[in-house]
């Protein structure tokens, strides 16, 4: 019976064979020790001289690290292991025998392993990552398919920019010039209009020189937005998904959790509601911090959003920015408007900032003036303008980033890890 290691516990005290890589080995004289993965888990091997005879033993003995194999044996429960099974080996056929495999057991240097991407997926550590990203991104669609959203993609090339001039990467489209998408936002506004609820799931790029353990040139993000639907309420949606994707993970990767270390004490306190802090008393709690730098009217850096994190023990919505650090398309708070409705979202533990949201402006001449203001008399943008004025309606939306997100809900201190071929600053290969 040919199965995976994922499926194996259905099969205890049965005879069954999986298509595998050794990890890594350890022998004695009579027993061999051998660490088997095959994507779908990691499982120890068995093999006693005794059961398989002297010369399939010594061939056992002498399995090389990312050699590929069919192991069969009988699968045990092993109380002994958090995964709880093995397998005691009864032969096994070599497909591939690797010979140095350059990622060894000892420790090495991160720019090596970086350089060895294709190769460092297989370990047990990036898989444990890229298996909670795949959670979320599942999760991420069960929580908006079950909630009335529809998912719609909208195009990677493009001829406006959604988040300013400086950071686009510039391409030729024929004979017209295009960017590579910084944010779907502008067209799922179109589809709001069109399907109520809508969510996006796709890459993004930025051409940021940023090296920061934050910063990716090519992420991806989750962006829903919904017709008829103010800020507030936009918050609401943003903690509820933000809790089931945590909870999920808690449920669904117990394995992965633990095979990074990760304290899952600080996860589990994740639920919605999440706290509010305005922009106007985050400045203050700064200040009373001891940060003399910061004044009303400027951005925050990670370090300025590290600290008012630390103040609380869940993600924290910095809410009602200064108009003049963020888009154009914000929406104004009725009574103050020099700030807009607009919330950013904190994730503790230094993580910083994993979702950037807004109600946008809906009325018709306000969204001309913005125009004005920021230039944007093109062509690009007639569309957008188009969607204020047939039938405009209040609505909100906002952008989680995959990454950010990935690395704190795995404890992983850069974001380069998160992804399976990350595009750095100095990077552009594997
Ligand atoms: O705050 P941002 O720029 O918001 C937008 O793009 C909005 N148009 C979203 C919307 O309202 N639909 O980006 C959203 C999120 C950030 O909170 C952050 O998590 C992530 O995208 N992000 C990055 N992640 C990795 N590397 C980068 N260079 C990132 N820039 C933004
Ligand atoms: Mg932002």
């Amino acid at each position: 019976m040919k199965t995976t290691i994922a499926e194996v516990s259905k099969y205890v005290g049965e005879k069954v064979t999986i298509g595998a890589w050794l990890q890594n080995k350890r022998s004695s004289g009579k027993i061999a020790f051998l660490q088997l993965r095959d994507g779908t888990g990691f499982m120890q091997g068995v093999a006693v001289k005794a059961e398989l005879g002297d010369e399939k033993f010594q061939e056992a003995k002498g399995l090389t690290q990312e050699s590929s194999l069919y192991v069969t044996g009988v699968i045990v429960e092993d109380t002994r292991s958090s995964f709880g099974y093995e397998m005691q080996v009864s032969g096994f056929e070599i497909i591939q025998e690797a010979k140095d495999y350059p990622i060894t057991p000892k420790e090495h240097g991160t720019e090596f392993l970086m350089d060895h991407r294709h190769l460092w997926l297989r370990s047990r550590k990036q898989h444990a990552v890229m298996k909670i990203r795949n959670e979320i991104i599942r999760a991420t669609y069960e929580f908006f398919n079950e909630n009335g959203y529809v998912k719609v993609d909208p195009p990677i090339l493009t001829g406006s920019s959604a988040e300013g001039t400086t950071e686009l990467f510039h391409t030729k489209y024929f004979d017209e010039d295009a960017y590579l998408s910084q944010s779907g936002q502008l067209y799922m506004e179109a589809a709001a209009m069109a399907f109520g609820k809508v969510f996006s799931f796709g890459p993004t790029f930025r051409a940021e020189k940023s090296k920061t353990r934050r910063h990716l040139i090519e992420f991806w993000m989750i962006e829903p937005e919904m017709a008829f639907m103010d800020h507030e309420e936009s918050l609401v949606v943003q903690e509820q998904y933000v809790s089931h994707v945590i909870q999920s993970v808690l449920t669904n990767c117990k394995l992965d959790l633990e095979a990074l270390d990760r304290d899952t004490s600080t996860l589990e306190k994740i639920k919605a509601p999440f706290p509010r802090i305005s922009y106007d008393d985050a400045v203050q709690l700064l200040k009373d911090k001891g940060f003399n730098d910061i004044e009303w009217g400027e951005d925050f850096g990670a370090p300025h959003e590290t600290a008012i994190a630390e103040s609380f023990d869940k993600p924290v919505f910095i809410t009602n920015y200064p108009a003049e650090i963020k888009a154009f398309y914000m929406k104004p708070h009725p009574e103050r408007s020099e700030v807009v409705l607009c919330a950013d979202l904190i994730a503790p533990e230094g993580y910083g900032e994993i979702i950037g949201g807004s109600q946008r402006i809906d009325d018709l001449e306000l969204m001309r003036q913005r125009y004005e203001e920021h230039d944007l008399t093109g062509d690009a943008y007639k569309w957008y303008l188009q969607l204020r004025e047939y039938g405009t309606v209040p609505h909100s939306g906002f952008g989680l980033g995959l990454e950010r997100t990935v690395a704190w809900i795995s404890g992983v201190e850069h974001v380069r890890e998160t992804i399976p071929f990350p595009r750095l600053l100095n990077r552009l290969y594997p």
